[in-house]
């Protein structure tokens, strides 16, 4: 199990406790935590969050991504983690 620190999300900020197995999207969904999404499939990039600490895995995406940036709707926590919105 892992944590996901919520910081400053759309004026949430909270420890999450999840297995791993769903999207940072989804379980942030799970947990009325909103962010912009579309596609869910890793193309428009409107998920794109800052990972502040801790690692992710990514399935495929097209979306580049800057350093720190994550798609939330592609990557799953491998380590507890720390996000916040894009700056
Ligand atoms: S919702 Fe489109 S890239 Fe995540």
């Amino acid at each position: 199990m892992f944590r996901i620190e919520v910081d400053d999300i759309n004026g949430r900020t909270e420890s999450l406790y999840v297995y791993g197995d769903r999207s940072i999207l989804t379980e942030l969904e799970q947990h009325n935590v909103l962010i912009n999404h579309s596609c869910r499939q890793g193309h428009c990039g409107s998920c794109i969050l800052q990972l502040l600490s801790g690692d992710v895995i990514h399935q495929d995406t097209l979306v580049p991504l800057s350093q720190g940036e994550i798609l939330a709707c592609r990557a799953m926590p491998v380590t507890d983690i720390k996000i916040s919105s894009r700056d």
